[in-house]
This record gives structure tokens, C-alpha cells and sequence, in this order.
């Protein structure tokens, strides 16, 4: 996802802030509380009373995090007919507006928005942020609704699309019987991309496929994962460091690494609409003297996949080039089983859902 170009003035601007004030010094204490607390897991320790933490929060994990809402939705079958969407533990609006921006930009209708946090400084903080929002958008202001309250009695709420960003971080897995309430279509997942949340997620998946559920991502099937009994666990990464201010604040934080790593689920009800013998690359290109090697996974093995430099050909170059995470169909199907198989030039892989571009111009905008 690339913001539109006035997002961040727009973001400043709901923040009262002026640009230079990611530079302040509560704002930066702020920022390391906040990563000391997520790399602890300890999310209370976070100093929420503490002057500046909501803005920094705002500033930078939530533009850290929307990308991650785009990724997981630009690899899956498009969706269709949503007409409302509801963000749990919203905090200042992370996923609510990943999806307005992507919606907008793909020129569809935004779903009705609806947001949940029991943190009111939060609530106050997206309230904000959709006053500049929803004016760029040219969108209702009764098109999103706040509420405060625990999310873990919302899970009912009769929306199209459910989704959770970092939340379960904080709560702990819901269990069978929440689950059971669900009333959505589509439940969307965001967690850290660590081992830990994402067996808490395994679990998750194994609830809801034995209730109807199916996978749009990231498992092209539905058996059991073959990283549930590895120690590796199934991740991606975005870059984290997408305008220019949260670049100025990593830089000043010495934290200028721009990965960040997710673990991403989404299920939809219903039967799986991905097509069968699809392959999800669950890697970047890794080039090895002049091959590419990827990791991938079918849902039932996860292996290497070496491409090396006599084998390429038209018909592998998304192989090559494809983003991580994308899914695609390899013909002829490769043996069932294999280790470190070799890709060959009569061998094809085509990208499925090929990423849409996600950015708004200037002339989008409303006054
Ligand atoms: C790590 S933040 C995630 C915010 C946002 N979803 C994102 O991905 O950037 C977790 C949010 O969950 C909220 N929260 C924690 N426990 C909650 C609960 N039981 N009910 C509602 N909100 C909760 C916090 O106030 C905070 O805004």
C-alpha cells in the first residue's frame, strides 16, 4: 500500500501536530515505551497515561500497520457485496481506514465503518482522524461509527467484514464459545509475526474450520498446517516505513529497520474459493548465483522451490518476480512430494490476484 500523498498532512493535522513534532521529545519517549512494552509482550507496560503515548501510537504503529490490512486482501479472491465493516480494538482507526483507502482507491463503494476500543483517548483520536478522512473521502459522517466498549462482546455485531488488528495481542485467544457468535462473512486477522501469536492463531483456525469456516488467506488449503508441528511459523513482512515522518522517527529511535513482520489470516464462510493445486509463496525472490529460490507452501507442505538460470522463461517470471505472500498455479503440478525441487522452462507459475495499486491523487479529493 502506498498512502495517498495528503494522508500524513491529514494526519498531522487531526493530531493538532505541525510537521517536525514527530521529533518531540515525550513523543519519542513515547515511541520506545511502546516498542520496550510490544517487544516484552507486556502491552500495559506501555505508559497509556503517559503524555504523548496516544499520538505516537497514531503516528506510528497505526501507519505502520495499515499496510498490513492491503497485503492480506490483495492476495486473496476479491471480495464481493461488502457493505459494512467493523474494526475490534479499532484504537485510532488502523484497519477502518486501510479499508476506506483501499476501497476508494480501487474506485468501490467505502463499507459502512464501524469501530470499537475501550480506550476513549483512542476513540477520540480516530473521531479525529475521520473528520480529515471522510471529507478526502467525500464520505457521510454518519458513515463510521465509534463505540466504546469491550470488544470481546461485539463479536456479534452483524457486519459483513470483522477484522482485528493486534488485539488479540492483548486479550488472549477467544474462545470456542465466542467464536460462535460471530456474525460476519469475513473475519480478518492482523497479529505481530511471531511464533507465539501465530500458534494462538493456529488454534484460532482450527475453531473455525471446524465450523464452517474456509481460508481466502494466507492457506491455499484447509488440512492440517505443516508448520504446526515445525518450529517455523508463517509470516510476512511489509514496510514499515512508509512517510517520510515515521522514517524521521526510526531514525531518531535507531530503529531503522523498515521490516515489519505480520502473521495475517482471513476467513471467509462457506466453501473455499481458492482453486485447488495452488502454491502461496510465502517468500521474496532469493537469488543464489544467478537462481531464485522461494519458499512455498500448498497448504500441506512447505518446501523450496529453485529456479536456476537454465529454467527461466516467460512462463516462470512471476516465479521471479511475484511479491511475497502472492498465491499462484504451477504447470504441469509439481510430483506430490518434493525437497528443493527444480523448476524447469517448461514449467509455469501465474500469479493469482495480481495486487491492485492503492493510492489516491490529489484530484480524488473533495475541498
Ligand atoms: C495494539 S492496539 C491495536 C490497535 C489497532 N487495531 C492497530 O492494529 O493498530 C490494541 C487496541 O485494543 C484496545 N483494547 C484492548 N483490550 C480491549 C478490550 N477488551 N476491548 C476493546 N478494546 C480493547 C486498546 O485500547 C488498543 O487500542
Amino acid at each position: 500500500m502506498s498512502f495517498p500523498n495528503w494522508f500524513a498532512a491529514e494526519l498531522f493535522s487531526a493530531l493538532e501536530l505541525r510537521s517536525g513534532d514527530e521529533a518531540r521529545p515525550e513523543i519519542l519517549e513515547a515511541l520506545h515505551r511502546l516498542n520496550r512494552a510490544y517487544l516484552s509482550e507486556t502491552p500495559a507496560a506501555a505508559g497509556w497515561e503517559q503524555k504523548g503515548t496516544h499520538t505516537a501510537y497514531a503516528l506510528f504503529y497505526m501507519t505502520q500497520n495499515m499496510p498490513k490490512l492491503g497485503f492480506v486482501l490483495d492476495r486473496a479472491p476479491p471480495s464481493t457485496g461488502l457493505t459494512s465493516a467493523a474494526d475490534l480494538g479499532c484504537g485510532p482507526g488502523t484497519l477502518l481506514w486501510a479499508l476506506a483507502l483501499r476501497e476508494a482507491a480501487a474506485g468501490r463503494p467505502v463499507p459502512k465503518l464501524h469501530g470499537v476500543d475501550n480506550d476513549p483517548k483512542m476513540l477520540e483520536i480516530a473521531a479525529r482522524i475521520w473528520a480529515r478522512l471522510r471529507r478526502s473521502l467525500q464520505l457521510p459522517e454518519d458513515h463510521l461509527t465509534l463505540e466504546q466498549g469491550d470488544w470481546r462482546q461485539r463479536l456479534d455485531l452483524p457486519v459483513d467484514t470483522l477484522m482485528l488488528g493486534n488485539t488479540l495481542v492483548e486479550a488472549g485467544i477467544p474462545d470456542a464459545d465466542l467464536l460462535s457468535a460471530l456474525k460476519c462473512r469475513e473475519l480478518l486477522l492482523i497479529e505481530p509475526g511471531t511464533s507465539r501469536h501465530f500458534r494462538r492463531l493456529l488454534e484460532l483456525r482450527g475453531h473455525l474450520l471446524g465450523s464452517g469456516w474456509n481460508l481466502g488467506f494466507p492457506c491455499p488449503t484447509a488440512g492440517t498446517c505443516p508448520m504446526s508441528a515445525s518450529g517455523d511459523w508463517c509470516h510476512f513482512r511489509i514496510n514499515r516505513l512508509g512517510l517520510p515522518h515515521m522514517q524521521r522517527m526510526a531514525a531518531l529511535a535507531g530503529r531503522q529497520d523498515p521490516a515489519s513482520a505480520f502473521c495475517g489470516f482471513l476467513f471467509r464462510r462457506g466453501a473455499s474459493e481458492l482453486p485447488s493445486g495452488a502454491w502461496r509463496l510465502l517468500s521474496a525472490p532469493r537469488r543464489v548465483s544467478r537462481s531464485v529460490v522461494r519458499l512455498v507452501c500448498d497448504g500441506r507442505k512447505v518446501d523450496e522451490l529453485v529456479l536456476n538460470r537454465k529454467g527461466k522463461a516467460a512462463g516462470n517470471e512471476d516465479f521471479q518476480q511475484a511479491p511475497a505472500g502472492s498465491l499462484g498455479l504451477l504447470s504441469p503440478a509439481p510430483e506430490s512430494a518434493f525437497k528443493r525441487k527444480r523448476l524447469d522452462e517448461n514449467q509455469s507459475f501465474r500469479s493469482l490476484f495480481p495486487p491492485i495499486s492503492v493510492n489516491l491523487t490529489p484530484t480524488d479529493l473533495a475541498d
